[in-house]
């Protein structure tokens, strides 16, 4: 049980592990917010923790009680009106063109477990046992609007889970203008802000910013999360670190535009909040008909952001993820896209594939351009049928191939598209995201598709499941490669045509449940040029993404260090790729681009066929290697030691579940000249266990490599070591 309710008080109480989350009606109306942080065993005093001071300027709620204003009350879902100022969680308009939301307690129900989100991604319980929910209702009186706030503590993990259904209760239309799935009042501001941010090739580099007066948000307006701000942020003590301090994250599981920040007000209170962007939304809701925020996740720790981390990834490698591969190994690949680009017929892709199997690789992942008339990225997005030019025996007779050379067939896709120079933009021109009469805007001279159109979706679903279903494909990548523009559905009515971008996700969603679980056996990995829709929906659907499109090593190490705040390794795809890189032109050593790819779902995009000799005893020696270690990298724990963004060296390791097994590695990117000793100190290993590195004959004690360390010896740049340890007592 972990949800504990005093009902005389009105006090709800959600413990998971360590943590404590509570919150209390107070005046027998408002839902405030007394605590989350260290697991309390008992309730605190209220009447303490919401100690109120008489504040100018902000209005009274009660009007017999001069210090009572909501502007000052630390609430879990403020309206905004009703005398706060601060930052709402919900704003609606009513037929009478008034626009004040007050929303009074109303009742609460347990449920064990946590059920599902209708239509949305959300993390899940595989037996009721593992956690508890409660449903909280509020309602506006007036206008009888209810809202209902869903808590889920799990048990075994800090992680508290929230969304939030509006139903509208009356007998007229109500329009909802922002609905935030997670809003937490804090009583003071004096923390550090983290987000990740990028763009195209450098996704989810790590900024941390002291908060400041008024607000400081982060936002898409892309319809996708997007490479340039992903949907998670932090607020942590100015001292935290990686192992010490107290952090509290949130992360949206959505895909689309959202908006997340935090506003610290006059009295330097702050208020966090994250949901779907209010940004040119809004929603019509029917007499009787409910909307349902996506889902927040928020995380606690008080050991710093490693252990936040540390969280998020148990917690979405095994209740976010889903299917097979959720706990099966995943395969070695080896795709075309940097080795052949649009270049390739069947001949080129079947010499690939037994190279590759020669390797010892897995999978043969064939790339764009084997559709339609697609030589160039100019057109035929849509024309999913085979380009019999390239591929003369079909995606059929090609998958057979690459079957006979002993290894896994995949394909890439990028379905949510259309090329104006295309059959199926001939056939249904107002298919596409447009506003009539306007420049219908390309990007990479395409057009997004129009899925808050069910028979767009029907037809996605039919498209892609006919090339899935018509031969052995076994991975599919689901690409995506623009921003929306020029927002407009030729499907919707004019007054609902703010509801776009989000029934677009609702569109995307309902496709990718269909097609996933049609096809169980084919290992999904999604990707939006790279890492421009890494987030928790997608990987509700597809257990890996394509992490960037950037290659290069070095850069890899920002990102995946970045994406590893919230993701887990086993999310990200990594591959060692040519050199030049492509897009940085540093050339490196094989040795460093397989030591940051194994941190990683490990893979080759390069031209297999270009290998000297060496080269291919290296890459055996490589691929065998990360056979050896996938077994408990994609389950393990793991540790940031050293960050890049905080100068020349990045370190990181992982400890299986059991402790016995443990894998570092160390970067360093510019040679240092006469360095001292270098040393590389461990965590999180058992004091007094005894240890031993791969390669030397000695033990050592877990507080000597976590206090001592491993000497580093290295000469150049880019350079890289690793270690391979095990616990022998
Ligand atoms: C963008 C992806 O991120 C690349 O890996 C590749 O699949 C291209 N699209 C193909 O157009």
């Amino acid at each position: 049980m972990s949800i504990f309710v005093n009902d005389e008080e009105k006090i709800f109480h959600l413990q998971t592990k360590n943590t404590s989350y509570i919150m209390k009606v107070a005046k027998g109306k408002y839902l405030a917010h007394v605590y989350w942080g260290d697991r309390l065993n008992k309730n605190p005093d209220t009447d303490n923790a919401l100690l109120l001071r008489n504040l100018g300027f902000s209005a009274n709620t009660e009007l017999e009680d001069r210090s009572y204003s909501l502007d000052y009350v630390c609430q879990e879902y403020p309206t905004g009106c009703d005398t706060d100022f601060r930052i709402p969680a919900i704003s609606a308009e009513f037929k009478d063109g008034s626009r004040v939301v007050s929303l009074i307690y109303e009742g609460y129900e347990i449920l064990k477990g946590k059920p599902k989100l209708k239509g949305l991604p959300a993390v899940y319980v595989e037996n009721e046992n593992e956690a508890d929910t409660i449903n909280i209702t509020l309602r506006d009186n007036v206008k009888n609007i209810r809202v209902v706030l869903s808590y889920t503590a799990y048990n075994e993990w800090d992680a508290i889970t929230r969304s939030v259904k509006v139903i509208n209760d009356s007998s007229e239309e109500v329009i909802l203008n922002k609905v935030i799935s997670a809003s937490v009042d804090f009583e003071d501001s004096d923390y550090d802000f983290l987000e990740l941010s990028g763009a195209w090739g450098r996704e989810r580099h790590i900024e941390r910013t002291p908060l400041r007066s008024g607000v400081q948000q982060i936002e898409s307006r892309r319809g996708a999360s997007s490479h340039q701000l992903n949907p998670f942020f932090a607020i942590m003590d100015k001292d935290a670190s990686e192992t010490h301090g107290r952090v509290y994250g949130f992360n949206l599981v959505y895909s689309g535009n959202f908006v997340a920040g935090v506003e610290v007000d006059q009295i330097f209170k702050s208020r966090a909040y994250i949901g779907i962007n209010d940004y040119d939304f809004s929603w019509i809701l029917e007499p009787s008909e409910e909307f349902q925020a996506p889902e927040a996740v928020m995380v606690f720790s008080n050991e710093g952001l490693g252990e936040m981390s540390r969280i998020y990834h148990k917690l979405y490698r095994t209740r976010l993820v889903r299917g097979r591969y959720r706990d099966e190994a995943r395969p070695i690949l080896a795709n075309n896209w940097e080795a052949t680009y649009f270049d390739f017929d069947e001949e080129k892709i079947a010499g690939l594939a037994k190279e590759a199997a020669s390797l010892g690789i897995e999978l043969l992942v064939l790339d764009d351009g084997w559709f339609g008339r697609r030589n160039s990225d100019n057109c035929s997005l849509g024309d999913w049928y085979v380009n019999k030019d390239k591929l003369p025996s079909g995606i059929q007779g090609l998958a057979k191939r690459v079957n006979e050379a002993g290894i896994k067939f995949g394909l890439w896709f990028e379905p949510e598209m259309v090329s104006p120079d295309s059959d199926l933009y001939r056939e249904h021109p107002d298919w596409c995201i447009h506003v009539p009469g306007r420049t219908r805007t390309e990007c990479r001279a395409q057009l997004t598709l129009d899925l808050s159109r069910s028979e767009v979706c029907d037809y996605i679903v039919k498209a892609v499941s006919h090339v899935l279903d018509s031969a052995n494909i076994e991975y599919v990548k689901w690409d995506m490669n623009r921003h929306m523009t020029n927002l407009g559905s030729a499907g919707l009515d004019c007054r609902r045509q703010k509801e776009m971008a989000h029934r677009y996700m609702l569109g995307l969603y309902r496709v990718l449940e269909e097609i996933v679980s049609s096809h169980p056996h084919i290992l999904f990995e999604s990707c939006s040029g790279g890492g421009g829709r890494f987030d928790a929906g997608m990987l509700y659907y597809m257990p890996q993404t394509w992490t960037s499109d950037d290659t290069d090593a070095v850069e890899r190490l920002y990102i995946q260090y970045g994406t590893s705040i919230v993701y887990p390794v086993s999310a990200m795809g990594a591959h060692v790729s040519a050199v030049p890189n492509h897009q940085s032109g540093r050339v490196m050593d094989l040795k460093i681009r397989g030591d940051v790819a194994m941190s990683g779902n490990f893979g080759y995009e390069l031209d297999l066929m270009k290998f000297t000799d060496e080269e291919k005893e290296i890459v055996r020696s490589q691929v065998s290697q990360y056979k050896e270690l996938r077994k408990f990298i994609q389950s393990a724990d793991m540790y940031r030691l050293k960050s890049p963004f905080m100068g020349n060296e990045t370190a990181w390791m992982f400890i299986s579940q059991d402790k016995r097994d443990i894998f570092a590695a160390y970067f360093r990117i510019n040679a240092v000249v006469n360095p001292g000793i270098t040393r590389l100190k461990l965590t999180g290993l058992e004091k007094d266990g005894l240890y031993r590195i791969e390669g030397d004959e000695k033990t050592y004690t877990g507080g000597e490599l976590m206090n001592i360390g491993l000497v580093i010896d290295m000469w150049g740049d880019y350079q890289s070591k690793t270690f391979r340890i095990k616990r022998v007592m």
